[in-house]
């Protein structure tokens, strides 16, 4: 790396800012067609509880009142299918997303899906969303933020875009904080999940990269006050599974 490159990290590994984009995408093109069944096979199914308490927080009207979502990062839509699920008929949403591939396999979902004409795929970058200012009732992030370069443009993105009184909510993995049990999470993360990935999407390194980036990413009230810097208020966190997992939130006010 050259010195005065402004620099983060690809998991453990230092690298150009300029580069971790497309080292992350070589990631989720990798696994894109078996990432759906990743995500059960090592969180044993707790992602579904996790993003259950995303789809709470994001709250979508049952009755006929018009709601946007924009789930940033949304890959194969799991969160946008789940909250057109839990809303009323006037209930939509988009998923955007840098990654073709994932795209693709959350087109192939839809289109069995029953609420295929209520959510719609779109390329683009978190950094630089392509949609007008104010033009979302909800912006939601799933497991997402921790893979974009620059966070704080990502959170600054999502405000622009949220409607005056929208709410935004991210989930993402955290730090374990239960004495005795973090170690037997170390062991599980480091081990067990890149041999699963290697298993079941022939790619153990795009695993030990998600992992990596975990540990890497700020501690919950670091966070927080990344949220508040975009200008998002009342913002709180609920930590779920002993630290695994922390759901953030804020309003744009
Ligand atoms: C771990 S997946 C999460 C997918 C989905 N939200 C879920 O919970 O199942 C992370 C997603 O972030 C996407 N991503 C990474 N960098 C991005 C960026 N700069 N802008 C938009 N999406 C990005 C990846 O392509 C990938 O689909």
């Amino acid at each position: 790396m050259r010195t005065g490159d402004e620099h983060t990290y690809f998991g453990f590994k230092p690298v150009p800012l300029a580069d971790k984009q497309g080292l992350v995408d070589g990631v989720f093109a990798s696994v894109a067609r078996r990432y759906d069944l990743m995500n059960d096979l090592m969180s044993a199914g707790l992602h579904r509880a996790w993003k259950d308490a995303l789809v709470t927080t994001i709250n979508p009207p049952r009755g006929n009142r018009p709601f946007a979502l924009l789930d940033v990062a949304g890959g194969t839509g799991d969160i946008a299918f789940r909250v057109v699920d839990a809303g009323g008929a006037e209930t939509r949403a988009t998923v955007v997303d840098i990654n073709a591939e994932m795209l693709k396999a959350g087109r192939e979902r839809a289109a069995v899906s029953s609420c295929s004409d209520r959510v719609i795929f779109v390329e683009g970058n978190a950094e630089a969303l392509p949609f007008p200012d104010r033009s979302f009732d909800a912006v939601s992030i799933a497991f997402g933020i921790r893979n974009v370069p620059r966070i704080q443009e990502a959170l600054n993105e999502a405000h622009r875009v949220l409607k005056i009184g929208g709410r935004f909510a991210c989930l993402e993995f955290s730090s374990m904080d239960v004495p005795g049990l973090d170690r037997l999470y170390e062991l599980y993360s480091f081990n067990v999940i890149p041999a699963l990935g290697r298993v079941v999407t022939g790619d153990a390194e795009a695993y030990r990269y998600l992992v990596e980036s975990i540990r890497r990413f700020p501690k919950p009230r670091t966070f927080a006050d990344m949220i508040e810097t975009s200008g998002f208020r009342r913002v709180s966190f609920q930590i779920m599974t002993g630290g695994i997992v922390a759901l953030h939130s804020g309003w744009r006010l």
